[in-house]
């Protein structure tokens, strides 16, 4: 083939900058620092709508109708409650086994005893499957929360919406209007971000037409590593492991002349603010005055602050994990369940690209350059050195 050997060379590691789809879903600027899920804002969406109503316009493309809404959102609640089975096997596993491995574990076990997941190329039935998927994996992280905490899961509370019962199925209890208004607005934010590396992993499973169970556990298989959902969980790690203003300069001065990653901050795709961390900072200012926390807001700014001024001119600033950790550590929640969360916010982009991308389905198989070496003769084990 023309020039094969100069275009085998060409290559874009981890598909750096590829372009592999196109797609109508949602869209990430990330030179102005703006994102949008199936043409409407995320500040716009943050700022009036819900989880139910954002799942919805990913799933169909267009906001829903009041009673499309009404419909869509008792699907979910109906849809909420995970077999005993299945429920018996995750709050028996030992301790301490990781609640991503826990959550991907228990998305594994849905698929074998749900008998409509089988490999189905039917849309329309992949789509009720993901709706199922989606209401389910709230449900599964609260069990298994509850479980880290020796505690027996609290069964869904169908009056309450997706986020506020989120909160009521980790605590057992009512959480206060903010609280809930948070983490309704935290699933807001979470529920798509282009082609992330767990999507583009779920995407590829879905590519084989396996099923939908088995592509939304590569998908929190993804998720789980720190360079992607798990920074979170370290951003709160390096957070509360600093006890004044001036502990967190000598910490910033310190990693800087280290040059070691920071979590929370830098991205593949934002070389600007981005949109989530400036909206999640704004409530986690909020929260931390309400819980009491106002410190650990100021130690983030510090960090911020300084970081920003060493390394925004390389394009690096807060992610949506530098706040995130803030606001679910002010609700109590224990950080090793930040990432469970971002899955119980991101299975509907999963959801919601893996149909899209079956509906002109290509398989994934990209190339790699073979630079080893070529017609080696073989020598029998007893003639080797
Ligand atoms: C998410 O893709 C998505 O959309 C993901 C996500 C989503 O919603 O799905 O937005 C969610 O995963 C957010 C990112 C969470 N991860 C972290 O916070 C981990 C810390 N961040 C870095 O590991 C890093 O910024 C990445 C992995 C997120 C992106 O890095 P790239 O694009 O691979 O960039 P790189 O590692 O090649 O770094 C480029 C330069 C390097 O410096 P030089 O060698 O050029 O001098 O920027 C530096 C890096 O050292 N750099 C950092 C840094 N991130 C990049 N330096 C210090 N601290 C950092 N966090």
């Amino acid at each position: 083939m023309k020039n094969q050997k100069n275009r085998e060379t060409d290559f874009a590691k981890g598909l750096e900058g590829i372009v592999s789809n196109t797609t109508r879903i949602g869209y990430v600027d990330g030179e102005a620092g703006k994102l949008s899920y199936r043409g409407y804002d995320i500040e716009d969406l943050a700022e009036h709508s819900s989880y139910e109503e954002t799942v919805y316009l990913l799933l169909n493309g267009k906001l829903p109708t009041l009673s499309e809404l009404e419909e869509f959102t008792d699907k979910l609640k109906g849809n909420r409650t995970v077999a005993d089975e299945v429920m018996n096997r995750i709050t028996h596993l030992p301790c301490p086994c990781h609640p991503m491995s826990m959550l991907r574990s228990g998305i594994s076990l849905l698929e074998c005893i749900d008998d409509t997941c089988r490999i189905a190329e039917d849309l329309e039935e992949k789509k009720e499957a993901g709706i199922k998927l989606i209401a389910q994996t709230a449900t599964l992280t609260a069990a298994v929360a509850r479980h880290l905490q020796e505690k027996e899961p609290v069964p869904p509370d169908p009056a309450l919406p997706h986020g506020a019962n989120f909160l009521y199925m980790l605590r057992g209890e009512r959480a206060k209007p903010l609280e809930e208004r948070v983490m309704d607005l935290s699933l807001i934010l979470h529920a798509d971000h282009g082609m992330n590396a767990s999507t583009f992993a779920s995407m590829v499973v879905a590519s084989t037409l396996s099923d939908l169970h088995s592509a939304v556990s590569s998908g929190i298989a993804t998720l789980k590593g720190p360079l992607h959902g798990g920074a979170n969980e370290r951003v709160i790690r390096m957070l509360t492991g600093i006890s004044s203003i001036a502990e967190a300069e000598a910490f910033v001065e310190k990693v800087l002349a280290e040059k070691t990653k920071i979590m929370g901050f830098g991205h593949r795709v934002y070389k600007t603010y981005e949109p989530r961390a400036k909206i999640l900072q704004g409530y986690a200012k909020k929260l931390t005055e309400l819980t009491g926390n106002e410190e650990l807001f100021e130690i983030a700014q510090t960090i911020e602050k300084r970081v920003t001024e060493a390394y925004g001119s390389k394009g690096i600033f807060p992610n949506v994990d530098f706040y995130s950790g803030l606001i679910y550590h002010s609700l109590g929640i224990d950080e090793s369940i930040f990432t469970p969360i971002f899955a119980v916010s991101r299975i509907a982009g999963w959801v919601a690209r893996i149909l899209e991308y079956l509906e002109d389905n290509r398989l994934f198989r990209p190339r790699a350059v073979y630079t080893g070496p070529t017609d080696l003769p073989y020598v029998p084990v007893r003639e080797r050195g």
